[in-house]
C-alpha cells in the first residue's frame, strides 16, 4: 500500500473477526512506533502488548465492555512514564555522547557534548520534575522572567509537562496504528476505559498513566461504523 492507501485503510474498528493475528508482526509495529518523533527524545513511554485471552478479557471489562475490546485478538496499552525522566535523561545523554563521537567533527565534539550535558543533565530534570505543583510554579516564574528578554516556551507547569508526555505517546500510538494498517491489520484507539482497573491489571506503578488502549485484530464488516466523517477541509485548513 502507498502511504495514502494506508491512511485511508486505517479505520477505528469496533468488531473484529475471530481470526488470530501474528504477535511478531504486532511487535514489529510497536518497534516502528518507537521511531515516532517525541519531545526532547526523552521517550517517556512504555508499550504493553497483551495476547493472553484471559488478560484481554479483563482489559475489555476495564474498557467498559466495548466490543472493540471484547472482540480484540490482541491489545496494546500505551503508557506514559514521566516518573522515569532521570533514568531516560541519563541514558539519552550516554547515547547522544557516543553519537557525537561517531558523527561530529573532532573540533566540535567537546562543545556539543557540553551542551548535551547541560540539556539532559540540568534542563530536562528541571522541566520534568514534579512536586505537588510547586516545581511547575517555580518554572512558570522562571520562564516569565526570562520571557521579558527573549522568546521562550511558556508551557512548563506540571500539567503542561503532562500534556507534553501524552502528546508524544499519542504520536507513537498513531505510528503504531498506521504500521498495523500497512500489515493489513486493524485497530481501535480507546480512551473509554477505567484507568485504575487497567493499571491494576498491568501492575503499573502509581506514577504511570494510561495514554491509550488500542485493540487489534482483523476487521469484521460490522466493525466499520459507516463512512468516514470529517469536518469540511476548508473549515479546518488555514493557509497563511
Ligand atoms: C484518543 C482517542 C480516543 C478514542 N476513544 C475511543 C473509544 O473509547 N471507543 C471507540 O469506539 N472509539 C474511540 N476512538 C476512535 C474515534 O471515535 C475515531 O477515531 C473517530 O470517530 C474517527 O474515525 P476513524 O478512526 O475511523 O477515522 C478514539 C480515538 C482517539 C484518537
Amino acid at each position: 500500500m502507498t502511504f495514502e492507501e494506508i491512511v485511508n485503510y486505517r479505520r477505528s474498528i469496533r468488531y473484529y473477526k475471530d481470526i488470530p493475528i501474528d504477535s511478531e508482526k504486532v511487535k514489529r509495529c510497536v518497534e516502528l512506533a518507537t521511531l515516532a518523533p517525541n519531545s526532547s527524545n526523552m521517550q517517556l513511554w512504555e508499550f504493553y502488548h497483551i495476547a493472553a485471552p484471559e488478560v484481554i478479557q479483563q482489559l475489555s471489562v476495564a474498557c467498559l465492555n466495548q466490543q472493540a475490546a471484547s472482540t480484540a485478538q490482541q491489545m496494546l496499552v500505551f503508557v506514559t512514564r514521566q516518573d522515569l525522566f532521570r533514568q531516560r535523561a541519563k541514558k539519552i545523554l550516554e547515547l547522544e555522547t557516543q553519537n557525537i563521537i561517531r558523527n561530529s567533527p573532532k573540533e566540535k565534539q567537546e562543545s556539543r557534548i557540553k551542551q548535551r550535558k547541560l540539556y539532559y543533565g540540568r534542563a530536562m530534570p528541571f522541566l520534568y520534575s514534579r512536586f505537588f505543583g510547586i516545581m511547575g510554579i517555580i518554572r512558570v516564574i522562571f520562564v516569565n522572567l526570562v520571557g521579558l528578554f527573549r522568546p521562550i516556551v511558556y508551557q512548563v507547569s506540571e500539567s503542561d509537562m503532562r500534556v507534553v508526555v501524552h502528546k508524544t505517546c499519542a504520536l507513537a500510538a498513531q505510528t503504531f496504528m498506521l504500521a498495523m494498517a500497512s500489515e493489513g491489520y486493524d485497530t481501535c484507539p480507546m480512551e473509554g476505559f477505567d484507568s485504575r482497573k487497567v493499571k491494576r491489571i498491568l501492575k503499573l506503578p502509581y506514577e504511570a498513566e494510561v495514554n491509550m488502549v488500542i485493540s487489534c485484530g482483523i476487521r469484521d464488516k460490522q466493525g466499520v461504523w459507516g463512512d468516514r466523517i470529517r469536518i469540511p477541509f476548508d473549515e479546518v485548513y488555514k493557509r497563511i
